[in-house]
């Protein structure tokens, strides 16, 4: 079956489409990707998405309605553009964009919720297909973090026989998946080691006062200094000594943080660039200490690869402290790096439709394994219905 996955990540730099094959019981993709494509959010709801998600900020209901349709509008216009390009999708796996996870509030702070917006019925009425939507409040209802839930894909697509293998994407968040050599799905370990690329755009941002800012190519950094002060001051944070399952956000590593960083640095009479090189060092060395001994491969997905500065360090601590461990990006797996994500919804989507679960408890904390998911029908669903009854095993064969 084909399907597509379509995901806005915490940077909002872009919703990515993704097109992959799957089949089997698993839901197995094929690599690499039929189709991958990478569209920018409309400027205009890319500044009201940020004045509201994760900010922790007021708004009011309307609001929130309004901007869940537009960004199923802006879901579905890279989702038809997509559709022009490729034939034969039958399914959509969206997971819209994050504007508030909070799976454990301290007590009294409310109850443990995750909101995705991006309306799927939306979806659906556009594009004519089926929509799976809503993928992280099945696990948060069940006692889970709701995250992270690309492990599963990374077992599927990377695990081998003979390897023990890390899965790292360095995207807002670094998200780590340790696959044993030969391990089954429940021996899978993942967790989010700390930041990435979160609070290196936030500095940039603050330092140079320039609002869609990032360290492009590493260069800001590469021009700074690593002050090992600054760098042992941030590693400090309780976050990294916590032990896993565990799951970061700009709760830990966004604007507090930075702020912190950036008086730090001024006490220490550090210049900005100092500031970005450190910050970029702290993401580097929290990752390779995140990586267990035995391991023997580090595959590198996500925007941070495309940092030399960051990559840079995190070869360099690999090499210290892991020996054995060979870096390399998941392109070489046939799995682009701005595209595992997609790839991955639309493997989750594949797995909902079939009623297989989704999520590995020993990465989000759950009770249980959950088939995640809303589906909303399309104009297609009894037809997808009756394949996935056809496929079906039946009891007795
Ligand atoms: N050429 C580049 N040089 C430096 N950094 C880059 C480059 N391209 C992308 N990035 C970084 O990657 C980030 C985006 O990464 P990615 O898309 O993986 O994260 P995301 O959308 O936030 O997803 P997630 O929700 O998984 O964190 C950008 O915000 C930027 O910091
Ligand atoms: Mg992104």
């Amino acid at each position: 079956m084909r399907v597509m996955g379509i995901l806005s990540g915490t940077s909002m730099d872009g919703i990515d489409v993704a097109v992959v094959e799957v089949a089997g019981e698993d839901g197995t993709p094929g690599v690499p990707p039929c189709f991958f494509t990478t569209s920018p959010y409309p400027r205009d709801l890319r500044d009201a998405l940020e004045g509201v998600a994760l900010s922790g900020r007021e708004v009011s209901a309307g609001t929130l309605a309004s901007l869940n349709v537009a960004v199923g509008e802006a879901f579905s216009e890279a989702a038809c553009q997509a559709l022009r390009a490729i034939d034969g999708v039958e399914l959509i796996g969206s997971h819209g964009q994050t504007i508030a996870h909070d799976p454990s509030p301290p007590a009294g702070g409310g109850r443990p919720a995750t909101l995705q917006i991006g309306e799927p019925a939306v979806i659906a009425q556009r594009t004519g297909l089926t929509v799976v939507a809503n993928f992280r409040s099945a696990d948060v209802a069940a006692g889970g973090q709701g995250a992270p839930l690309v492990p599963l894909f990374d077992f599927l697509t990377l695990r081998s026989e003979h390897e023990s293998r890390a899965v790292l994407n360095l995207g807002g968040i670094a998200n780590l998946t340790f696959l044993p050599a030969g391990c089954a799905a429940e021996h899978v370990r993942a967790f989010d080691t700390g930041p990435a690329n979160m609070p290196l755009d936030e500095a940039v941002r603050f330092l140079f006062e320039d609002a869609g800012a990032y360290d492009r190519d590493g260069r800001i950094a590469a021009q700074g200094r690593i002050s090992e002060d600054l760098v042992i001051r941030l590693l400090a944070d309780p976050y990294f000594a916590q032990e896993p399952p565990k799951s970061a956000g700009a709760e830990q590593f966004g604007p507090q943080f930075v702020a912190e960083a950036v008086r730090l640095g001024r006490a220490l009479g550090l210049a900005a660039a100092d500031v970005v090189a450190s910050l970029t060092e702290v993401s580097a060395r929290s990752v390779i200490a995140a990586v267990p001994a035995q391991c023997e491969r580090l595959i590198v997905s996500g925007g941070g690869t495309h940092n030399p500065f960051l990559m840079g360090r995190l070869v360099t601590h690999a090499a210290r402290s892991h020996p054995r461990l060979a870096v390399e990006t998941s392109d070489r797996h046939g799995i682009p790096v701005d595209a595992k994500e997609a790839m991955a919804f639309a493997v989750l989507a594949y797995r909902t439709l079939h009623g297989r679960c989704g999520t590995l408890p020993a990465a989000t904390g759950a009770r249980e394994p959950v088939v995640a998911g809303t589906i909303v029908p399309g104009k297609n669903y009894a037809h997808l219905m009756r394949a996935v009854w056809d496929a079906a095993p039946r009891e007795g064969t």
